[in-house]
């Protein structure tokens, strides 16, 4: 009974994540315009959380509290905004658009397993997965 119960739990865990990552967001914006790729958080801790964005090829934007990284061909053109991912607010502020921005972006939180554990102890937890389009002016 117990065996039957867990093997429901993880089957129902498994359909929702498949749905999850195939909930895909469309964005559009013409060149030289600035996009705002959704992400939204469950829940909110005491810590800032940690947020990563990523196309299918390259690391788009990370950050953890105060430290942020922009991918390579994002400088000076990404933020999530600190005061926004403390309310649980993990879109993306992509400033200035260019045509090969174009594709899928999707994001994930990195979760620590526990605080004990050395940081390479951790998981990430898809969040959105965007598709932009950019138009020709
Ligand atoms: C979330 O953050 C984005 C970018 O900073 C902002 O444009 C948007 O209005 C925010 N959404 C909410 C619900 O506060
Ligand atoms: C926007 O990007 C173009 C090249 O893609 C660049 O020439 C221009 O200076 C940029 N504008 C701003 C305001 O950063
Ligand atoms: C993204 O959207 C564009 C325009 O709507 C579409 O042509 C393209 O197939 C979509 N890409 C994916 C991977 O869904």
């Amino acid at each position: 009974m117990t065996s039957f119960v867990s093997i429901c739990i993880v089957l129902g865990s498994m359909r929702v994540s498949l749905l999850s990552a195939e909930a895909e967001i469309t964005v559009s914006g013409h060149v030289g315009s600035t996009a705002v790729l959704p992400c939204e958080l469950q829940s909110v801790g005491t810590e800032t959380p940690h947020i990563w964005w990523i196309t299918e090829s390259e690391d788009v934007f990370e950050r953890e509290g105060e430290e942020s990284d922009q991918g390579e061909g994002y400088e000076g053109r990404v933020d999530v905004p600190e005061e926004e991912l403390r309310k649980g607010n993990c879109s993306l502020v992509l400033r200035n658009l260019t045509l090969t921005d174009a594709g899928v972006y999707t994001s994930y939180q990195i979760v620590r397993r526990s605080k004990r554990s050395a940081s390479l102890m951790s998981k990430r937890d898809l969040i959105s997965r965007v598709n932009l389009s950019v138009q020709g002016k």
